[in-house]
């Protein structure tokens, strides 16, 4: 059966391809030279223009906050090296933000067209993605947002932080996480498997009912 990489996209739950790609920061491997961390690979429509700018200074002030989610920060467009060299160097001199982590350069769209970064009825430019990808390698959300809307690296980092407690503790995560309104930063046990289960659940003092239970982790 044909893989969804094959289609040109790639769907929460496939393994990352193996692929070598050309970097600010030189040649890496992925997913390989990442193993053990998360990634979250971004691409952006083009370097030296305005959103992208304020999200590349956005991620950069935010780095520590990755770094300590053992997380790595990778963006990617279609542009040349040189190009990202001269924006980053812009991005330093003129705004004072030095940017810590590599961006790829695409320029040819292999890898955008490859993994569901360009979208085939609008033209060349990378759109505006994000793909978490785990410490084994495996894509775990992906989200889109339309060129002129920048993305909220608030969301980015709790969505980092939302999936590392939900893989530690088996559980799932309510709704703005962990600011809920039904149950604050308490995360939601899975339902019980069998009717045993669910009888012991109907009075427990965190259930709304026995399919929906929270507690604090
Ligand atoms: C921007 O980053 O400002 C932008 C990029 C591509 C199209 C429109 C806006």
């Amino acid at each position: 059966m044909e893989n969804n990489e094959s289609k040109g996209m790639l769907l929460i739950g496939d393994r990352f391809p193996e692929m070598e790609v050309q970097t600010t920061h030189g040649k890496k491997s992925l997913p390989k030279d990442y193993a053990g961390k998360w990634l979250v690979l971004f691409s952006h429509p083009g370097d030296f223009t305005p959103v992208c700018t304020t999200e590349f200074v956005s991620f950069a002030k935010n780095y520590d906050k990755f770094k300590k989610l053992n997380a790595e920060l990778l963006g990617l467009s279609v542009d040349q090296i040189a190009a990202h060299l001269k924006w980053v160097e812009w991005i330093e001199n003129t705004l004072k933000v030095e940017i810590p982590f590599p961006v790829i350069a695409d320029d040819l769209g292999r890898i955008s067209m490859k993994i569901g970064m360009i979208h085939p009825g609008s033209g060349p430019r990378t759109v505006r993605a994000v793909f978490f990808i785990d410490p084994e390698g495996i894509v775990r959300l992906i989200l889109y947002y339309p060129a002129e809307l920048g993305r909220n690296v608030s969301e980015i980092l709790r969505i980092l932080e939302a999936f590392q407690v939900s893989d530690k503790y088996g559980v799932a995560m309510p709704a703005n996480w962990p600011d809920n309104e039904l149950m604050k930063d308490h995360v939601i046990i899975p339902a019980p498997s069998d009717v045993k289960g669910a009888k012991e659940r109907k009075n427990q003092p965190d259930c709304f009912d026995w399919w929906l239970c929270h507690k604090k982790v």
